[in-house]
């Protein structure tokens, strides 16, 4: 399946959702985000061939050559910027989703915390959602910035990385997973309740890679060993330190088991 105008585009995502699509572009994420600031009030994606300036989590860039998906939903949710702490579990489980409908074994597609979603425990693609706050900190707009990584991923990446056609070994087209992105994203924002999250988390946990092992996690500010022992209802992440104390989080990364000497 391959689409090249905006037209064909439009037709792959669902009814009354428009989609702009360009074949190169700084970042969808910025392209959203300028348009959300503009006043466009219509849910868009923005979806590109390739990305020269990709962002990802934490200030880091996101390598974007052509061959994978880069796409960000415009949306306008009704909803305080408060409501959007879990928003990252459900497009997590909308990737997981579609990695699935895509041909991946149910049983080898994990979330690990906060929103990467894994296949055969790597990476395989990338979420950063970003937020405007309009007054009484009522969402303005916000922008879900979604990466899979289809056919290229970074070799020398922090965390272990790989392309849906190493691990399914089928070559799959940007519009054939966009389509399917844009279905799953969608059903699941429709059915979305932002002050009745745990069915979702509860969901997000049955997935979940890491819990009851002892993994690293990077803060801004410190770097550290700790159990990963759940996620409660707010998206905290629950860790058992290695004094027996636990702690929760709501910012960091987590990364692999302790090097073995
Ligand atoms: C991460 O660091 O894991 C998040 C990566 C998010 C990458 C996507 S690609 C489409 C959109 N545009 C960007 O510049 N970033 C996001």
């Amino acid at each position: 399946m391959t689409a090249t105008s905006h037209k064909e585009w439009r037709a792959l995502a669902p009814d009354g959702v428009d989609v702009r699509y360009f074949e190169e572009c700084g970042s969808t994420n910025s392209l959203a985000a300028e348009a959300g600031a503009g006043g466009l009030k219509m849910p868009t994606w923005f979806v590109a061939g390739a990305q020269n300036a990709g962002r990802g989590r934490r200030g880091n860039a996101w390598s974007s050559a052509k061959g994978n998906l880069y796409c960000s939903y415009l949306i306008q949710p009704e909803a305080k910027i408060s409501d959007l702490a879990t928003l990252p579990y459900l497009v997590a489980l909308a990737v997981r989703d579609t990695f699935i409908a895509l041909g991946c074994n149910p049983d080898s597609v994990q979330c690990k915390w906060p929103n990467d979603v894994l296949v055969n425990g790597r990476k395989t693609s990338g979420i950063l959602i970003e937020s405007s706050a309009g007054p009484a900190l009522k969402c303005d707009f916000a922008v879900i910035g979604i990466g899979l990584n289809l056919r290229h991923y970074p070799v020398d990446a922090k965390f272990p990385a790989t392309s849906l056609m190493d691990e399914i070994d089928r070559s799959i087209e940007a519009a054939a997973a966009f389509k399917t992105l844009a279905h799953t994203l969608e059903h699941r924002l429709n059915s979305w309740d932002p002050k009745s999250v745990a069915k979702m988390i509860g969901e997000w946990r049955d997935c979940a890679w890491g819990m009851g092992l002892r993994r690293e996690i990077r803060t801004s500010d410190e770097s550290f060993f700790a159990m990963l022992e759940g996620l409660d209802d707010t998206g905290g992440l629950l860790l058992r330190l290695d004094d027996g104390s636990t702690k929760k989080l709501y910012a960091g990364e987590v990364f692999g088991p302790p090097r073995q000497h």
